[in-house]
């Protein structure tokens, strides 16, 4: 049996009709870079996302990078980021030479660990960045708290959260002053290529994104500030057009694909043993032992709040397991793709030598960087291939 981390075709096979004669409108219409398509596209997400203001920009990087401009992120201000994440969340902060100030996550989510956040504060801090990964939502009551009390600028990336909602049916990057969304071709809502939103319910902040986008000149060709080239080609809105309305299906069949390999783990008696978080029946979540044998939290049970109030739209399905790598890759020669996100946390990234960070520094980021590996979870999997992965998993470990 073959199982590939991710299969797009089953998606376009779907909606070719649709994604076909959308992609020749704009071929009819040689409107190509933002336009009616691009409007009409931030008007649906205004009503999905339950927003003021929606833009779409030219990626989920340049959505980050906007958003810090807009916040007037200045050189050798700080922003706090955690440690484990995509480059692109602490790479922004560089580029406007602004300091990235990592701060370690929390080993059951992998998101930002609030109490740890604020211990991270000084007097140069602007703003934070929690990212909602994996397609899970951070803890955004206790973060967005601190970071009032410390007057400081909460810019969500949620490139991996669309959909994601927190408490009481918000959705992520709504709760924060910026919220910030790719549509990379391997998100839960991906274009034909690059693409990605800002949305944010502050009209002054809205305008001045909406500035940036266009280099700045507003009107046209006057410049008080200094933007860039951070527009949305109409050809990625109109594909998005077509599938959002499909979004919440897919966020559905991920959650029930995760709920099968949850089911099919402990059935194993594999759940402990992968570091696959499991449930007893009150709720609480046993903490994986292959991760920490080596430690004294051996056998303690947690409450992960978080996990209990979000829905998690499982952009990634994540396993934690000893031997790794070894078991990548005898799945590989069993026809069966998986994927390291990130085998090296940002403190422990070259381009970040300057900072003076060290091993040892972000511990639960380094365990998670060296345990971690996602297996595929894509909504059209079917339960034979969940089956078999988890099979193939066992075969191995036990
Ligand atoms: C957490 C996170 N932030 C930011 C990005 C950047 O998005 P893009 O690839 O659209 O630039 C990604 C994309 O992989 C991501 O996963």
């Amino acid at each position: 049996m073959k199982v590939p981390l991710l299969d797009l075709k089953p998606q376009y096979n779907l909606l070719k009709k649709e994604l076909d004669e959308a992609l020749l409108r704009v071929a009819e219409s040689q409107y190509f870079i933002l336009g009616p398509e691009v409007d009409k596209m931030e008007k649906d997400f205004c009503s999905y996302l339950k927003c003021e203001h929606a833009l779409g920009v030219s990626s989920g990087t340049d959505a980050l990078l906007i958003a810090l401009m807009a916040v007037d992120i200045k050189p050798g201000d700080e922003v706090i980021v955690p440690a484990y994440s995509f480059f692109a969340t602490a790479g922004v902060v560089a580029r406007l030479n602004a300091i990235p100030v990592f701060t370690d996550i929390d080993p059951v989510t992998f998101n930002i660990n609030p109490a740890g956040f604020e211990k991270k504060i000084s007097s140069k801090t602007k703003a934070v960045i929690p990212v909602h990964l994996y397609g899970q939502s951070c803890d955004m009551d206790p973060i967005i708290e601190v970071a009032k009390k410390h007057n400081i600028k909460v810019i969500e990336d949620a490139a991996q959260a669309i959909g994601v909602q927190y408490k009481d049916g918000k959705y992520v990057g709504t709760i924060g002053d910026i919220g910030c969304f790719s549509f990379f071709p391997s998100k839960n809502l991906g274009g034909f290529g690059d693409g990605g939103l800002v949305t944010t319910n502050d009209k002054e902040l809205a305008d001045k994104l909406k500035v940036l986008r266009v280099h700045g000149g507003h009107p046209k060709y006057y410049h008080k500030i200094i933007g860039g080239n951070f527009r949305l080609d109409a050809i990625q809105a109109a594909v998005i057009s077509v599938k959002l309305p499909h979004l919440t299906a897919w966020s559905e069949a991920r959650r029930k694909n995760a709920q099968l390999y949850n089911k099919f783990f402990i059935d194993a008696k594999l759940a402990e043993r992968t570091g696959q978080i499991s449930f007893d029946n009150k709720n609480k979540v046993l903490l994986p032992k292959a991760i920490y044998n080596a430690d004294s939290r051996k056998s303690q049970i947690l409450n992960p709040k978080s996990d209990i109030v979000n829905y998690h739209i499982y952009n990634q399905y994540i396993i934690r397991i000893q031997k790794r790598d070894e078991t990548r890759e005898f799945l590989l020669k069993n026809n069966i793709g998986t994927e390291i996100y990130y085998p090296v946390p940002f403190h422990l990234q070259e381009c970040f030598n300057y900072l003076g960070y060290k091993k040892g520094d972000f511990p639960e980021s380094e365990k998670a960087s060296d345990t971690s590996l996602a297996l595929p979870i894509f909504p059209e999997l079917t339960e034979e291939q969940i089956k078999y992965v988890v099979g193939k998993i066992g075969e191995f470990i036990l």
